[in-house]
């Protein structure tokens, strides 16, 4: 196959703060909703998964426990950063996709003055980066802010927390200018409405079901005027730096030619563009306005809000991208299969991971195009992957030729992407070292190139090991996605 990848294409691989770092209370970091996050191997119920109560935030706080709490630990990265960066160059990244943890900045998310031990910290990972040459693309909020802003203002149903996020921007772009250019707002924006205390620090219990929906219209709006000004202080500060939205693209499919199911599907993708079209078009789709008024939503908005998104759009649009989906209006009686947030109807064309996530490589290029063809902007793709357990051979080799496998005919569908026209600027590949699951909190869900010794339970000893994936990936950086 022809190689369409451009020269500087940036490969690399991606992790969040909350599920590497670990070191959830050394210097002087704050409590924060992921710190929460239990480990729950039974739960099958996706929204009780992500469910925190103010029971569960109460026996939480009152607890050092980190067994029940993975994310405590994470894979350790706090106090292997150097080691990891190390193995990442040898691969051969041009990128790493990282978050900082808010916490570790802004321990209470309210304070005038940062951590210093927390600045301290990413500052020596950026100069690390910088020393094997690899441009760290920065997410700020990566499903970490601090447990304070929830219990004293009530998350981001609460508009000055837009203030506290701007200090928190301000701070970081002040601090680290000379490092990062590469900027992401947060993490899956449209994750808010499948677990909104982790995105936005609603505890659901505290409104009637009935007014859930506004509520969480209503943070996603404070969110999304809190990314525009930060984008805007963005340019101020850092007058190169680039910001990118991210939203997790769940392509949909409908089951049959049935226009009803048609009309599904469309609606479906439309809802997942709702993200995407306010942050890169600078403006709510058409439709939501109706929407609202029928369910009797109101948003409240400040004389300037509209004008706020439309002057400081994003730059470029990054989206994860793991699996598509089926729909159809008479779903009762078909087998489901389960996603990360959304169950649909199985597709008989496509295989399922281990964890029921349809495998979908050429949905990757429609995904793609979609999305190039609606906002002409450059995009990059920051989260794709299998996750999978891996098994240590008695010679200690990992053979994870299922991953190769996964990405392989994903880096092909988006060679192809390019080849269509489509603007890609880089691939940065989910949890390039293994790392706590964000949905099960499990270790045993691993993605990476890198294997971390350490068992769902936080036995082992955190040692990392190169599996046959890591060598394969860096004969695909080498190459420029020429050898796959
Ligand atoms: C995305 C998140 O939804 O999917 C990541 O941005 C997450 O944080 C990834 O880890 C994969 O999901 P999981 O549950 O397999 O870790």
């Amino acid at each position: 196959m022809e190689n369409y990848f451009p020269e500087n294409f940036m490969w690399g691989g991606s992790i969040s703060a909350n599920q590497a770092e670990g070191a959830w209370n050394e210097d002087g970091k704050g409590i924060s909703v992921a710190d929460l996050a239990k480990f729950q191997p039974n739960e099958t119920d996706y929204h009780k998964q992500w469910l925190v109560t103010r029971a569960d935030i109460k026996s939480g706080v009152q607890t050092h426990d980190t067994t029940f709490y993975p994310k405590r630990h994470g894979n350790d990265f706090y106090h292997h950063y150097e080691e990891d960066i190390e193995k990442f160059a040898e691969m051969g990244f041009k990128t790493l996709r990282l978050s900082i943890a808010w916490s570790r900045i802004f321990p209470k998310g309210d304070e005038e003055k940062p951590n210093k031990s927390g600045i301290a910290f990413y500052n020596n990972v950026f100069k690390t980066l910088k020393k094997y040459n690899i441009e760290p693309l920065v997410t700020l909020s990566h499903y970490e802010m601090p447990l304070n802003l929830v219990l004293k203002y009530g998350g981001w149903y609460n508009r000055k927390l837009i203030k506290f996020f701007l200090n928190y921007s301000k701070t970081v772009f002040t601090e680290y200018k000379q490092y990062v250019k590469y900027w992401i707002t947060f993490n899956e924006i449209d994750s808010i409405f499948r677990h909104p205390f982790t995105t936005a620090g609603i505890i659901e219990e505290d409104y009637p079901p009935q007014k859930l929906e506004e509520v969480i219209y209503q943070a996603l709006h404070h969110q999304f005027i809190a990314s525009a000004l930060s984008t805007k202080m963005l340019k101020e500060i850092i007058p190169n730096g680039q910001m990118g939205c991210m939203i997790t693209r769940s392509l949909d499919y409908p089951e049959t030619c049935n226009p009803d199911d048609v009309l599904l599907a469309q609606k479906l993708n439309r809802n997942n563009y709702l993200y995407s079209d306010v942050q890169a078009r600078g403006k709510y789709p058409s439709y939501i306005f109706n929407e609202w008024q029928k369910k009797n939503i109101n948003v409240d908005m400040e004389k300037d809000d509209l004008d706020i998104l439309q002057n400081n759009t994003v730059d470029f649009i990054s989206f994860s991208y793991y699996m598509s989906l089926v729909s159809s209006i008479n779903d009762n009686n078909k087998e489901k299969v389960g996603g990360n947030f959304i169950t649909g109807i199985k597709n008989k064309y496509l295989k399922t991971s281990d964890w029921g996530w349809q495998i979908d490589p050429k949905g990757f290029r429609i995904a793609l195009i979609g999305l190039y063809d609606r906002y002409q902007m450059p995009l990059w793709c920051v989260e794709n992957g299998l996750g999978a357990k891996d098994t240590v051979n008695e010679d200690g080799s990992i053979n994870d030729e299922y991953r190769i496998n996964y990405l392989k005919k994903h880096i092909e569908q988006m060679n192809l992407a390019i080849r269509d026209g489509v603007k890609l600027i880089g691939y940065t590949p989910w949890g390039c070292i293994d790392l706590v699951s964000a949905d099960t909190s499990q270790m045993s869900k691993r993605y990476g190139f890198i294997y971390v010794d350490l068992d769902d339970y936080g036995n082992g000893t955190y040692s990392r090991k190169n599996k046959k994936s890591f060598y394969w990936y860096k004969n695909v950086i080498s190459s420029n996605g020429e050898q796959l």
